[in-house]
């Protein structure tokens, strides 16, 4: 039991540094939770204005849960998808921020990309496609969520199925505001209705 739990502890470590908001905060563009939708992630520090902060948030949240499932891997084989869920529950609920933290989608696709890189890749597809196609942030990031399971299964990894569909519907869940907001008409679109999330 000793090497799934460092597993855990790294991976729950590395999830939960909450880049958003301290490259918001180091670049003095203010609190990353009192502007936007409040959340931690990539699209809302997009509505500082802050294209280059964004980029690198996008590529930090999903650098670190790919960093969590190969390092993990490397130390104690056999234990990336221990280390995925515990990296993707840090990102969501980090205790540095009283588990407030972020909805979840850059960090899967880098686990999925690390756990097994065609499913990586179908969510890229799906989340890159969607984004182009509807400009709705949310709408890209449930969907690729969603399709991750579906892709892992496809690819007869379905050793990767449940994990992954449990993490899908945690960002379902975490997106339950943006659903709200999706059905009552008001969800914003990238790169217009900069304030209209409140
Ligand atoms: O990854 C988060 C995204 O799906 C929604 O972000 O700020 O519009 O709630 P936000």
């Amino acid at each position: 039991w000793i090497p799934p739990t460092l597993a855990l502890v790294l991976g729950y470590l590395l999830g939960s540094i909450p880049f958003g908001v301290l490259l918001t905060q180091w670049a003095g563009a203010g609190d990353l939770r009192s502007i936007g939708s409040g959340n931690i992630g990539a699209t809302n520090v997009l509505r500082t204005g802050r294209k280059g902060l964004a980029a690198a948030t996008l590529l930090l949240d999903m650098g670190k849960g790919a960093a969590a499932v190969l390092i993990a891997e490397a130390l104690w084989p056999g234990t990336g998808p221990v280390a995925a869920a515990a990296a993707f529950f840090g990102h969501c609920y980090p205790v540095w921020l009283r588990f407030e933290g972020g909805k979840g989608v850059a960090t899967l696709m880098g686990i999925a990309l690390a756990l097994h890189w065609p499913v990586g890749l179908v969510y890229a597809v799906v989340w890159l496609g969607l984004l182009a196609a509807v400009r709705v942030s949310s709408v890209a990031g449930m969907a690729a969520a969603v399709s991750a399971p579906v892709a892992a299964a496809f690819f007869d990894r379905f050793d990767l199925v449940l994990l992954l569909l449990g993490l899908a519907l945690v960002v379902l869940w975490k997106h339950r505001a943006n659903i709200e907001r999706l059905f009552a008409g008001t969800e914003p679109r990238i790169g217009r209705d900069k304030d209209a999330v409140t």
